[in-house]
């Protein structure tokens, strides 16, 4: 008898010794995802699926968690928690999963770490205009850093969507125009955000979105319908994403839009054929929130439930916050409509993902309330906050070289909406960033100026009034003073998602205190804090002296004061067209050439009757307080092989009186492709910094991929044929050279 009970045990233990369906050895990743895989019932693959947003699941204040959050975490019915913020937080609910749950499988916790965490940095189209890829994958270092110290996983971020369009509210969120730059932005953070290994507890595992040509928005309308060639998806939205791919993003973003038709949330095209078979993606992607449930609205799903088969099929591996996974995948598997191996390899995603977080080893990923209190607004972090904020100021307009002003003026009139303002410097999506941490513009002038100098402060109109009533304090300050600094632009829920505007002037009555403050006839210098590029002619003819600030995050007033008053030289450069006007929008360097090129004084050729079509400032523009001349542009070579690289040489002349930071931008043009092709298209760039009086040779290797370009059957080859080379401190400034690529 004992040994028929003994044999029963053995098969019972044999039995449930789950065999790795890999077929990978113990130990290795696949092994212990498969074999905890095996011991999974369905709810708790199919919960695994699930992300739900703390605040509208636990509504309670977050102390007392809201019971039913529990127990479907005890349920094992959540795979994620998002907005759950603070180590202690974050420990306790984990605690219901690693210590309440039949699997015990670790919850992973999400949050938008865009820009910063507490330590708030530049809005993201400000970060890139520094055009320094490897100080803000250091910035992105510090979010990673404190925000993993909060209890933070996963950050959905870099948004990496190509903006064209500034009525598009969240052109803040990405890198601007043009791919090549998005490109080496996207990397860079996903770099920063994910350090050397996930398992870090420095570490965020970082989120490419939103999976894709989001951006492409018509007329700029958030969530409107996008409908673009393969072509121009290929050319213009997707290098940033894959970028971000061969950076090894662990996750990547479905949009809210379709393409042509389909929804992104059931996109196979994108989610299957490029992204996992293309490019070799093997993270897990994440719907965006309520995307797979919006199909409906879509009319390309008749039910919740069709949502949801549709979006598992397609590649959507968890569905944020729209309930359709955790109310309908289980019975889609049971009846038999959804294949089980489907879910199945979704749930390894996400477990994979969980191992390699190291989740299954220290679910709380070295959080504590005490690494937390020490990484939070470190010094350290606050002082590249401060360089990065520097870096990202464009200086427009300086007539007369008014800027930099003296720190030693008599006054300084300080006016405008956003002078003193802490709240809107943080710009949208400002992660845990606070106010009462922020440095706004006044500040920053009062730590900046001597003792002596008197700040005369009046905020003139809110940035949204429509009455000009409360001028005469601002014009009364100015009218005293030696010098004026005037803040305007949009506040930051101006920008951001769901923050599109039909217009792009100066919101409020803004321009008219501009225009009052103007016939004082003071020195005066606009500062612009904005999310997007703003249509201000007027400005750019009467201002003396413009400075681009952005949303310059929570060192942003120390940072303006240390430009305006010379403690840094502007070196920024726009990433994102500034247009004349509105009318001209979409507007981007980039552009074809069509077969009537535009002569504004030409009728039949691609123009306006009643402007022009040359934009404000050019992509890739921005002013120093030196200035710098383009010599003796070479080429290695003018005739070279397809499958040869070329080397460009430029003289870089500072002419001017101080040092200055210049960045040299290279650009290309293919005169004759099998298909028509942009007038020209970044591929290089260099930042120099020049002693005043002297000149730096710039050199640049291109290689064959530099000249690739899609060809009539979208492969990337080098054509051979004429280019032109181009080299220059904007888009339009340039020294050209031809060169012939021959075909052997
Ligand atoms: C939002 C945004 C997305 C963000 C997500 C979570 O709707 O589109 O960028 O990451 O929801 O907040």
């Amino acid at each position: 008898m004992r040994t028929c009970m003994r044999l029963i045990q053995v098969l019972l233990v044999v039995s449930i010794v789950p065999v790795a369906r890999s077929g990978d050895p113990p130990g290795s990743l696949n092994h212990r995802v498969d074999s905890l895989m095996a011991l999974m019932t369905l709810e708790e693959k199919a919960g695994q699926l699930v992300q739900v947003d703390f605040r509208s699941a636990s509504p309670a204040d977050p102390v007392t968690l809201h019971p039913d959050l529990e127990r479907r975490i005890r349920e094992g019915r959540i795979g994620s928690v998002m907005n759950a913020v603070g180590a202690d937080l974050t420990r306790r609910i984990q605690a219901f999963a690693v210590q309440g749950s039949r699997r015990k499988i670790p919850l992973v916790f999400g949050l938008d770490v865009i820009h910063g965490f507490r330590t708030v940095f530049p809005i993201p189209l400000g970060e890139a205009s520094t055009w320094d890829p490897e100080l803000i994958m250091k910035a992105s270092r510090v979010a990673a850093l404190e925000a993993a110290a909060a209890g933070i996983h996963w950050t959905f971020a870099p948004m990496v969507d190509i903006a064209r369009d500034p009525r598009w509210g969240r052109i803040a969120e990405g890198a601007g125009e043009d791919p090549y730059l998005g490109s080496l932005m996207a990397a860079a953070r996903v770099r920063g955000f994910q350090g050397d290994t996930l398992a870090s507890p420095n570490s965020l595992m970082a989120c490419a979105k939103h999976f894709a040509a989001y951006g492409g928005a018509e007329g700029g309308r958030d969530y409107n319908t996008v409908d673009i060639s393969e072509r121009t998806l290929r050319e213009t939205y997707l290098p940033p994403f894959e970028a971000a791919v061969k950076a090894g993003v662990g996750t990547v973003m479905c949009s809210f839009n379709e393409i042509g038709g389909i929804p992104c949330a059931a996109n196979e095209h994108l989610l299957r054929e490029i992204l996992r078979q293309e490019w070799g993606f093997d993270g897990f992607v994440v719907s965006d929130w309520d995307a797979i449930p919006e199909m409906q609205p879509h009319g390309f799903a008749g039910s919740p439930e069709e949502a949801a088969y549709l979006a598992l099929r397609a590649g959507v591996d968890m569905d944020m916050e729209g309930g359709a996974y955790e109310a309908h995948l289980v019975s889609l598997v049971r009846s038999g409509r959804l294949p089980e191996e489907t879910l199945d390899s979704a749930v390894r995603h996400v477990l994979r993902a969980k191992f390699a977080l190291g989740l299954f080893d220290d679910p709380y990923h070295g959080a504590s309330a005490d690494r937390e209190r020490r990484a939070i607004l470190a010094p350290s972090h606050r002082a590249l906050a401060r360089e990065v904020a520097g870096k990202s100021l464009v200086l427009l307009k300086n007539a007369g070289g008014l800027l930099p002003l003296r720190k030693d003026l008599q006054s300084v009139a300080v006016i405008g909406p956003l002078a003193d303002d802490g709240e809107s410097i943080l710009g949208p999506w400002s992660g845990a960033g606070r106010s009462a941490d922020a440095v706004p513009v006044l500040e920053g002038i009062r730590r900046k100026v001597a003792a002596s100098t008197k700040i005369l402060y009046a905020r003139g109109c809110g940035v949204a009034d429509t009455s000009t009533s409360s001028f005469s304090g601002a014009l009364a300050a100015a009218a005293g003073a030696d010098a004026v600094v005037m803040v305007v632009g949009e506040e930051s829920g101006m920008s951001g998602e769901a923050a599109s505007r039909s217009t792009l002037g100066l919101p409020g009555v803004q321009e008219q205190l501009f225009e009052a403050v103007l016939r004082l006839h003071k020195p005066l210098v606009v500062v612009l804090m904005n999310g997007r590029p703003l249509a201000i002619p007027r400005l750019q003819e009467a201002a003396p002296a413009i400075l681009e600030a952005w949303f310059p995050g929570v060192e942003g007033g120390d940072a303006v004061a240390d430009v305006l008053f010379g403690d840094r030289d502007p070196s920024g450069k726009i990433t994102a067209t500034f247009p004349f006007s509105v009318g001209q929008v979409p507007l981007y360097y980039n552009h074809k050439n069509t077969g009537r090129p535009t002569i504004d004084t030409v009728k039949y050729t691609s123009r306006y009757l009643d402007g022009p079509t040359s934009p404000l400032y050019p992509f890739g523009y921005g002013l120093h307080y030196t200035s710098f001349a383009y010599q003796s542009l070479k080429l290695g070579a003018t005739r070279i092989r397809k499958s040869e690289g070329l080397r460009v040489s430029v003289d870089l002349h500072n002419t001017g009186s101080r040092a200055g930071e210049e960045t040299v931008q290279l650009y290309i043009r293919d005169l004759s492709g099998s298909v028509t092709h942009p007038v020209k298209e970044l591929k290089a760039f260099r930042k120099v910094r020049v002693e005043p009086g002297r000149t730096e040779n710039v050199q640049f290797q291109l290689t064959p991929e530099s000249l690739a370009l899609y060809d009539r059957g979208m492969r990337k080859v080098v054509e051979p044929g004429l280019f032109e080379v181009m080299v220059g401190g904007n888009s339009k400034d340039l020294l050209t050279a031809t060169l012939e690529v021959t075909a052997e």
